[in-house]
């Protein structure tokens, strides 16, 4: 059980990241050349950035509750006696990696509030963005590659 979320945590994180990179910069340079919002384009893109977060901070709750790294790091030798590599993975990382998906869902529900094409670009750039931001910020680097 605890492999299989590991493994999928792990993949999925190049996916998701991946759609989240696709999305800002989609977001920004439709913004910068003063695009039109598209249905079909943009809107699909900025929506499976938002479901990939989303299945990946579902999977990302599950792995905190049966990984070793997770809640039982901190039951085991509480806060004060984590190290940092091990406060990284039991709290640092769950806990902005979950304001970083609240920032990206306020992001796209922002976005559907606005009928111009520049404002749901700015809202998708500026909340995405600092969901990536956040993102990259606490990732487990040296574990992952
Ligand atoms: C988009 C959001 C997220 C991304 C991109 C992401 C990415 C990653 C990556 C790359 C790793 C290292 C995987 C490896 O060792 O191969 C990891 C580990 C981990 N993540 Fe996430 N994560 C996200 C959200 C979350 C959330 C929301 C939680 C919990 C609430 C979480 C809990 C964990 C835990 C507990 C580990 C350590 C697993 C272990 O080594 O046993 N992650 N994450």
């Amino acid at each position: 059980m605890y492999e299989t979320i590991q493994v999928l945590h792990s993949y999925l994180a190049y996916v998701a990241l991946a759609m989240l990179i696709i999305a800002v910069i989609n977001a920004v340079s439709g913004l910068v050349s003063k695009r039109i919002f598209t249905m079909d384009k943009d809107l699909r893109i900025s929506l499976f950035a938002l479901i990939l977060c989303h299945i990946q901070l579902v999977v990302g709750l599950i792995l905190y509750f049966v990984s070793p790294s997770g809640l039982s790091a901190i039951q085991e030798f509480g806060m004060g006696g984590l190290t940092s590599a091990a406060r990284l993975l039991a709290v640092e990382h769950p806990f902005i990696n979950i304001l970083a998906i609240a920032s990206i869902t306020i992001g796209w529900s922002r976005h559907k509030k606005f009928v111009e094409g520049d404002k749901k670009f700015k809202s998708i750039a500026i909340f995405y963005g600092v969901g990536l931001v956040l993102i990259l910020s606490r990732i487990p680097w040296s574990q992952w590659f």
